[in-house]
């Protein structure tokens, strides 16, 4: 079966080699399903075209190799944790877990701007996963000394060693990043978004009616293939396309002046 897509701009051929291969009752059916996905493909095409034009350059990831160096333990700045550019972000996901109150988990502290968002919803607790050492001495802590009467606990660990041990939330704030270059082929180069690796963890410690929130890099729309993988896990999701005021030498690889917040129910 052969596909040809054609418009000004490009042209799509799909060869399909194996009759087997999407093979329903009726070659109707078959035709109908295909046809489809190529114009869903066509359309993705015509929607970068018009993302990317608003693009800006940004620094040169290859030389500055972002996202690849070891960083479990390593001493950095503000803006290495988290640029100022994810501010938005960081807002509309506490609002995305917090606003109804309850038990709240977040996984990783970095600068404490979301926790921070976080605490001014009316919540019963708030438990954060962080395993960077100097993280925890010169941002948790003094952070932390703020809210004094506030139901906060510290658990100074990777994710991976403690969220077993954890129990069941309302709310499940996921914000890290790769450690590491082995880190950043797994959960980045080999997955549809960064994180995919923790919505297994998200749902089996979250409460029925609870809520996982993260950010994604797609700039105006989820995926299908990213949707079938939210199905897997949760039962119903919500997305936000959030604005974003993007510096021309945007450091991490980010380019677009938006980004996707997901909220997921459990
Ligand atoms: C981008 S920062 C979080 C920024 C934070 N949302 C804020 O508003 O400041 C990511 C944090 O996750 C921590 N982190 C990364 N991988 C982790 C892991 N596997 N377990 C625990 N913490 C991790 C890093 O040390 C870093 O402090």
């Amino acid at each position: 079966m052969k596909r040809i897509k054609r418009t000004n701009a490009f042209q799509v051929t799909l060869e399909i080699k194996d009759d087997n291969y999407i093979n329903p009752p009726k070659v109707a059916q078959r035709n109908a399903v295909v046809n489809r996905a190529l114009k869903e493909f066509s359309a993705e095409l015509n929607s970068l075209n018009e993302q990317t034009k608003n693009f800006v350059p940004g620094a040169t990831a290859a030389d500055d190799n972002i996202g690849l160096s070891e960083r479990g333990q390593a001493q950095l700045s503000a803006q290495e944790i988290m640029e100022d550019w994810q501010i938005p972000l960081m807002e509309a996901m506490a609002k995305a877990i917090a606003e109804n109150g309850g038990d709240i988990l977040e996984v990783g502290f970095g600068r404490g701007v979301s926790a921070d968002m976080i605490q001014k919803y009316p919540i019963n607790s708030h438990t954060i996963i962080e395993c960077n050492d100097l993280v925890v001495d010169q941002h948790f802590k003094p952070w932390k000394a703020k809210y004094a009467t506030k139901d906060i606990s510290l658990v100074h660990s990777l994710w991976q060693d403690s969220i077993d041990d954890l129990g069941l939330f309302d709310g499940i704030f996921f914000h890290t990043y790769p450690l590491n270059e082995d880190e950043y082929m797994q959960y980045v180069n080999a997955s549809i978004t960064f994180a995919e690796h923790f919505f297994h963890h998200a749902s089996s410690h979250l409460k029925s009616g609870g809520s996982f929130t993260y950010f994604s890099n797609e700039i105006a729309s989820l995926s299908r293939e990213h949707q079938h993988m939210l199905l897997k896990h949760f039962s119903s999701f919500t997305v936000h396309v959030i604005p974003l005021n993007m510096p021309n030498d945007v450091k991490d690889t980010w380019w677009a002046d938006s980004m996707v917040v997901i909220k997921a129910i459990k």
